[in-house]
């Protein structure tokens, strides 16, 4: 039982909570990713990049939105009661051929720190992997430079401004 915060009064644990406590107390895993395309992974995707980039780091929509998400391949990881924490893409179209950009990495502030943030960079490179695409970049958030650099991603070239947020762009050959 719990107390339900829209009655005050208890109530019985929801069954997706319940399999997420039971999971954790297994040692099993409790988030899962998922790939696709954005037709079908926007709502998940939406909801954490809004949690992040516009309320948290107060981007203007109008930057966090663009016509590069309807052709990108989206990784949203959830929980296990489908809710989802983290997301990231990754843009091929319009690029050399073997050559893919990752972007709009984020995790939900609440649950930094625990591997989603890696959970969907590998997803992504593993895409990446499965497209035949061996040369990756991105442009990182200064601030996540040393999250990146842990999977191999290496500096290159000057600190710019993106979004009024300094960001460096970063390469990996798979
Ligand atoms: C950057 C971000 C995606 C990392 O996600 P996360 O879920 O917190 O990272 P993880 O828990 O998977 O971290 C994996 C490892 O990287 C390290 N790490 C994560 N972020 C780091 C950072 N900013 N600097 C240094 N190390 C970092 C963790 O300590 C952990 O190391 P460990 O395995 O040795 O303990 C997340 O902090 C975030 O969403 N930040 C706000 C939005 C943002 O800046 N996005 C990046 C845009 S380029």
């Amino acid at each position: 039982m719990h107390t339900s915060l829209s009655t005050g009064k208890s109530a019985s644990v929801p069954d997706a909570v319940r399999q997420q406590i039971m999971a954790h107390a297994q040692g099993q895993p409790v988030h899962q990713v998922v790939c696709g395309p954005w037709s079908e992974m926007m709502d998940g995707a939406r909801a954490v990049r809004t949690a992040v980039f516009v309320q948290e780091q107060a981007i203007d929509e109008a930057d966090e939105w663009d016509d590069d998400d309807a052709a990108a391949i989206h990784a949203v990881a959830t929980n296990l009661a489908g809710l989802p924490l983290a997301t990231g893409r990754l843009i091929h179209a319009g690029l050399a051929p073997g050559h893919a950009k990752i972007g709009r990495m984020a995790v939900l502030r609440s649950t930094r720190g625990v591997g989603l943030g890696d959970l969907v960079l590998l997803a992504l490179m593993g895409q990446a992997r499965q497209m035949g695409i061996s040369h990756l970049s991105l442009h990182a958030q200064v601030s996540a430079q040393p999250f990146y650099a842990r999977h191999g991603f290496t500096p290159q070239g000057d600190e710019f401004d993106e979004v009024g947020i300094p960001h460096v762009r970063m390469v990996l050959t798979l």
